[in-house]
Protein backbone atom coordinates (compact mmCIF):
# COMPACT_ATOMS: atom_id res chain seq x y z
CA UNK A 1 0.00 0.00 0.00
CA UNK A 2 1.47 3.00 -0.89
CA UNK A 3 0.70 6.72 1.39
CA UNK A 4 -1.23 9.27 -0.91
CA UNK A 5 -1.78 12.83 0.30
CA UNK A 6 -5.25 13.80 1.41
CA UNK A 7 -7.78 14.88 -1.58
CA UNK A 8 -8.92 18.18 -0.64
CA UNK A 9 -12.65 18.27 -0.34
CA UNK A 10 -14.21 20.03 -3.47
CA UNK A 11 -16.54 22.87 -1.89
CA UNK A 12 -19.33 24.61 -4.08
CA UNK A 13 -20.62 27.70 -2.84
CA UNK A 14 -24.35 28.92 -4.34
CA UNK A 15 -25.01 32.89 -3.68
CA UNK A 16 -28.23 33.93 -3.51
CA UNK A 17 -28.75 37.09 -5.30
CA UNK A 18 -32.18 36.48 -6.91
CA UNK A 19 -34.13 38.86 -4.52
CA UNK A 20 -35.79 42.01 -5.50
CA UNK A 21 -34.97 43.78 -2.92
CA UNK A 22 -38.45 45.53 -1.61
CA UNK A 23 -37.85 46.37 1.97
CA UNK A 24 -34.69 48.19 0.64
CA UNK A 25 -36.88 49.94 -1.66
CA UNK A 26 -34.22 51.06 -4.49
CA UNK A 27 -36.86 49.84 -7.37
CA UNK A 28 -34.03 47.60 -8.63
CA UNK A 29 -32.93 44.33 -7.30
CA UNK A 30 -31.05 44.35 -4.26
CA UNK A 31 -27.89 42.29 -5.87
CA UNK A 32 -27.76 45.83 -8.10
CA UNK A 33 -27.37 48.25 -5.61
CA UNK A 34 -24.51 50.49 -4.85
CA UNK A 35 -22.52 50.20 -1.99
CA UNK A 36 -19.54 52.70 -1.68
CA UNK A 37 -18.86 52.36 -5.95
CA UNK A 38 -19.20 49.06 -5.84
CA UNK A 39 -22.80 46.72 -6.53
CA UNK A 40 -23.73 44.43 -3.32
CA UNK A 41 -22.81 41.52 -5.60
CA UNK A 42 -19.31 42.34 -6.72
CA UNK A 43 -18.61 43.01 -2.47
CA UNK A 44 -20.39 39.80 -2.02
CA UNK A 45 -18.43 37.81 -4.70
CA UNK A 46 -14.82 39.57 -4.05
CA UNK A 47 -15.73 38.26 0.24
CA UNK A 48 -15.98 34.82 -1.70
CA UNK A 49 -13.28 34.45 -3.21
CA UNK A 50 -10.92 36.10 -1.58
CA UNK A 51 -10.97 33.38 1.39
CA UNK A 52 -9.56 30.83 -1.45
CA UNK A 53 -11.75 27.98 0.03
CA UNK A 54 -14.22 27.94 -3.25
CA UNK A 55 -13.50 25.42 -6.14
CA UNK A 56 -17.19 26.16 -7.53
CA UNK A 57 -19.11 28.81 -7.39
CA UNK A 58 -22.75 29.49 -9.26
CA UNK A 59 -25.02 32.82 -8.14
CA UNK A 60 -28.47 33.05 -8.35
CA UNK A 61 -29.56 36.02 -10.10
CA UNK A 62 -33.21 37.75 -10.75
CA UNK A 63 -34.94 36.56 -14.22
CA UNK A 64 -33.36 38.35 -16.98
CA UNK A 65 -31.13 41.00 -15.12
CA UNK A 66 -28.02 41.17 -17.91
CA UNK A 67 -26.35 43.95 -15.40
CA UNK A 68 -25.80 40.98 -12.58
CA UNK A 69 -24.88 38.67 -15.17
CA UNK A 70 -22.38 41.49 -16.71
CA UNK A 71 -21.07 42.06 -12.72
CA UNK A 72 -20.48 38.09 -12.90
CA UNK A 73 -18.26 37.88 -15.98
CA UNK A 74 -16.29 41.33 -14.97
CA UNK A 75 -15.88 39.93 -11.65
CA UNK A 76 -14.49 36.60 -13.02
CA UNK A 77 -12.48 37.63 -15.63
CA UNK A 78 -10.54 40.31 -12.85
CA UNK A 79 -9.95 37.41 -10.43
CA UNK A 80 -9.47 34.15 -13.41
CA UNK A 81 -12.36 32.62 -12.05
CA UNK A 82 -15.05 30.50 -13.66
CA UNK A 83 -18.13 31.66 -12.10
CA UNK A 84 -21.40 29.73 -13.17
CA UNK A 85 -24.76 31.77 -13.37
CA UNK A 86 -28.89 30.39 -12.87
CA UNK A 87 -31.96 32.23 -12.85
CA UNK A 88 -33.45 31.97 -9.15
CA UNK A 89 -37.04 31.38 -8.42
CA UNK A 90 -40.41 33.11 -6.56
CA UNK A 91 -38.68 32.05 -3.15
CA UNK A 92 -35.58 31.91 -1.31
CA UNK A 93 -35.29 28.22 -1.81
CA UNK A 94 -36.46 28.18 -4.64
CA UNK A 95 -33.55 29.85 -5.31
CA UNK A 96 -31.27 28.10 -3.59
CA UNK A 97 -32.34 24.37 -5.24
CA UNK A 98 -31.97 26.25 -8.61
CA UNK A 99 -28.46 26.56 -7.59
CA UNK A 100 -27.90 23.13 -6.12
CA UNK A 101 -29.04 21.85 -9.57
CA UNK A 102 -26.29 24.18 -11.45
CA UNK A 103 -23.59 23.63 -9.60
CA UNK A 104 -20.92 20.31 -10.52
CA UNK A 105 -19.96 17.72 -8.37
CA UNK A 106 -18.76 18.57 -5.01
CA UNK A 107 -17.99 17.03 -1.73
CA UNK A 108 -19.24 20.25 0.29
CA UNK A 109 -21.39 23.36 0.05
CA UNK A 110 -21.99 26.75 1.53
CA UNK A 111 -25.10 28.50 0.78
CA UNK A 112 -24.69 32.34 0.99
CA UNK A 113 -26.87 35.71 0.97
CA UNK A 114 -25.37 38.56 -1.62
CA UNK A 115 -27.39 40.52 0.78
CA UNK A 116 -24.44 39.39 3.29
CA UNK A 117 -22.00 41.32 1.26
CA UNK A 118 -19.46 42.27 3.91
CA UNK A 119 -19.13 38.88 5.57
CA UNK A 120 -15.11 38.66 6.22
CA UNK A 121 -13.69 36.00 4.42
CA UNK A 122 -12.48 34.14 7.87
CA UNK A 123 -16.07 33.26 7.80
CA UNK A 124 -16.16 30.85 5.13
CA UNK A 125 -12.80 29.69 6.37
CA UNK A 126 -14.40 28.68 9.93
CA UNK A 127 -17.34 27.10 8.03
CA UNK A 128 -14.97 25.39 5.65
CA UNK A 129 -13.06 23.84 8.28
CA UNK A 130 -15.84 22.47 10.48
CA UNK A 131 -16.81 20.77 7.61
CA UNK A 132 -13.51 18.71 6.91
CA UNK A 133 -13.15 17.74 10.68
CA UNK A 134 -16.90 15.82 9.87
CA UNK A 135 -19.88 18.35 10.19
CA UNK A 136 -22.67 17.45 8.42
CA UNK A 137 -24.15 20.70 8.60
CA UNK A 138 -22.66 23.99 10.47
CA UNK A 139 -23.92 27.48 10.68
CA UNK A 140 -22.15 31.21 11.80
CA UNK A 141 -24.10 32.53 14.26
CA UNK A 142 -23.65 35.48 17.28
CA UNK A 143 -25.04 36.11 20.36
CA UNK A 144 -28.38 38.05 20.84
CA UNK A 145 -28.44 41.57 22.44
CA UNK A 146 -31.69 42.61 22.25
CA UNK A 147 -33.98 40.41 24.92
CA UNK A 148 -36.78 38.23 22.45
CA UNK A 149 -40.10 37.49 23.79
CA UNK A 150 -42.48 34.96 21.72
CA UNK A 151 -45.85 36.48 20.97
CA UNK A 152 -49.60 35.70 20.22
CA UNK A 153 -50.71 38.47 17.75
CA UNK A 154 -54.43 36.85 17.86
CA UNK A 155 -54.86 36.92 22.06
CA UNK A 156 -57.89 38.15 23.58
CA UNK A 157 -55.90 40.72 25.81
CA UNK A 158 -54.25 42.15 22.92
CA UNK A 159 -57.57 43.13 21.06
CA UNK A 160 -58.62 46.67 20.22
CA UNK A 161 -55.00 47.87 20.82
CA UNK A 162 -53.25 48.48 17.43
CA UNK A 163 -50.66 46.31 16.80
CA UNK A 164 -50.54 44.67 19.86
CA UNK A 165 -49.55 41.48 20.74
CA UNK A 166 -49.62 38.92 23.64
CA UNK A 167 -46.44 38.33 25.16
CA UNK A 168 -45.89 34.28 25.53
CA UNK A 169 -42.61 34.37 26.98
CA UNK A 170 -39.47 35.12 27.20
CA UNK A 171 -36.34 32.79 25.97
CA UNK A 172 -33.58 32.44 28.21
CA UNK A 173 -31.14 34.71 26.15
CA UNK A 174 -27.59 32.85 26.32
CA UNK A 175 -29.34 29.69 24.82
CA UNK A 176 -30.43 31.98 21.49
CA UNK A 177 -27.95 32.76 18.85
CA UNK A 178 -28.75 34.69 15.50
CA UNK A 179 -27.68 32.93 12.70
CA UNK A 180 -26.26 34.25 9.72
CA UNK A 181 -24.96 32.70 6.13
CA UNK A 182 -22.54 30.95 4.69
CA UNK A 183 -24.53 28.05 6.00
CA UNK A 184 -21.91 24.96 5.39
CA UNK A 185 -23.45 21.38 4.58
CA UNK A 186 -22.61 17.84 3.14
CA UNK A 187 -23.56 18.13 -0.28
CA UNK A 188 -25.52 15.14 -0.94
CA UNK A 189 -27.07 15.47 2.58
CA UNK A 190 -28.42 18.99 1.82
CA UNK A 191 -29.54 17.88 -1.83
CA UNK A 192 -31.16 15.57 -0.30
CA UNK A 193 -33.15 17.08 2.42
CA UNK A 194 -34.07 20.07 -0.39
CA UNK A 195 -35.66 17.12 -2.34
CA UNK A 196 -37.70 15.77 0.37
CA UNK A 197 -39.32 19.22 1.05
CA UNK A 198 -39.75 19.69 -3.17
CA UNK A 199 -43.36 17.95 -2.41
CA UNK A 200 -44.33 20.36 1.16
CA UNK A 201 -47.33 22.84 1.03
CA UNK A 202 -46.04 26.69 0.77
CA UNK A 203 -46.92 26.94 4.11
CA UNK A 204 -44.24 24.08 5.42
CA UNK A 205 -42.09 25.51 2.84
CA UNK A 206 -42.72 29.19 4.48
CA UNK A 207 -41.83 28.15 7.80
CA UNK A 208 -38.34 27.02 7.11
CA UNK A 209 -36.77 30.08 6.17
CA UNK A 210 -33.04 28.59 5.94
CA UNK A 211 -31.16 25.41 4.79
CA UNK A 212 -30.23 24.76 8.08
CA UNK A 213 -33.67 24.28 9.23
CA UNK A 214 -34.70 21.85 6.40
CA UNK A 215 -31.08 19.63 7.64
CA UNK A 216 -32.88 20.16 11.24
CA UNK A 217 -36.14 18.75 9.91
CA UNK A 218 -34.34 16.19 8.09
CA UNK A 219 -32.74 14.85 11.56
CA UNK A 220 -28.77 16.06 10.77
CA UNK A 221 -27.11 17.84 13.86
CA UNK A 222 -26.74 21.18 12.82
CA UNK A 223 -23.57 22.92 14.44
CA UNK A 224 -23.29 26.42 15.36
CA UNK A 225 -19.69 28.17 14.78
CA UNK A 226 -18.80 31.98 15.75
CA UNK A 227 -20.31 34.35 12.63
CA UNK A 228 -18.93 37.93 12.45
CA UNK A 229 -20.92 41.18 13.21
CA UNK A 230 -20.08 42.40 9.52
CA UNK A 231 -22.15 39.58 8.10
CA UNK A 232 -25.07 41.34 8.80
CA UNK A 233 -27.48 40.96 6.07
CA UNK A 234 -28.39 44.36 3.85
CA UNK A 235 -32.14 44.44 4.22
CA UNK A 236 -33.66 48.18 4.92
CA UNK A 237 -32.18 51.78 4.09
CA UNK A 238 -30.34 51.82 7.86
CA UNK A 239 -28.41 48.36 7.27
CA UNK A 240 -27.27 49.99 3.74
CA UNK A 241 -25.70 53.12 6.05
CA UNK A 242 -24.13 50.80 8.01
CA UNK A 243 -22.40 49.09 5.20
CA UNK A 244 -21.19 52.55 3.85
CA UNK A 245 -20.18 53.84 7.07
CA UNK A 246 -17.95 50.51 7.86
CA UNK A 247 -16.32 50.72 4.11
CA UNK A 248 -15.52 54.51 4.71
CA UNK A 249 -13.79 53.33 8.27
CA UNK A 250 -11.74 51.14 6.35
CA UNK A 251 -11.22 53.75 3.70
CA UNK A 252 -9.83 56.10 6.14
CA UNK A 253 -5.86 56.38 6.93
CA UNK A 254 -5.57 55.55 10.49
CA UNK A 255 -3.63 58.63 11.98
CA UNK A 256 0.26 58.10 13.38
CA UNK A 257 0.65 59.02 16.53
N1 LIG B 1 -33.15 35.56 -2.53
C1 LIG B 1 -33.14 34.82 -3.71
N2 LIG B 1 -34.33 34.49 -4.32
C2 LIG B 1 -35.49 34.88 -3.80
C3 LIG B 1 -35.52 35.64 -2.59
C4 LIG B 1 -34.32 35.96 -1.98
O1 LIG B 1 -32.05 34.49 -4.21
N3 LIG B 1 -36.60 34.56 -4.43
C5 LIG B 1 -31.87 35.94 -1.91
C6 LIG B 1 -31.67 37.45 -1.88
O2 LIG B 1 -31.12 37.88 -3.12
C7 LIG B 1 -30.74 37.65 -0.70
C8 LIG B 1 -31.07 36.47 0.22
O3 LIG B 1 -31.85 35.56 -0.55
O4 LIG B 1 -29.39 37.62 -1.05
C9 LIG B 1 -31.83 36.92 1.46
O5 LIG B 1 -33.08 37.48 1.08
P1 LIG B 1 -33.61 38.92 1.50
O6 LIG B 1 -32.63 39.61 2.35
O7 LIG B 1 -35.02 38.75 1.95
O8 LIG B 1 -33.54 39.70 0.09
P2 LIG B 1 -34.74 40.13 -0.85
O9 LIG B 1 -35.72 39.00 -0.95
O10 LIG B 1 -34.12 40.64 -2.10
O11 LIG B 1 -35.35 41.36 -0.05
P3 LIG B 1 -36.91 41.64 0.27
O12 LIG B 1 -37.39 40.43 1.05
O13 LIG B 1 -36.90 42.91 1.03
O14 LIG B 1 -37.60 41.75 -1.09
MG1 LIG C 1 -36.82 38.36 0.81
Amino acid sequence: MTDSAPVPPRIGVVLVAAGSGTRLGHGIPKALVPLAGRTLLEHALRGILSSGICTELVVVLPPADGQLEQVCRDVGRDTGRDIGTVRGGAERHDSVRAGLAALAPVDHVLVHDAARCLTPPAVFTRIAEALAAGATAVVPGVAVADTIKTVDPQAEAARGIPDAALVTGTPNRSGLRAIQTPQGFDAAALSAAHADAGGWSREQAMAVTDDAALMERSGHPVLVVPGDPAAFKITTALDLLLAEALLARDRTPTQEP
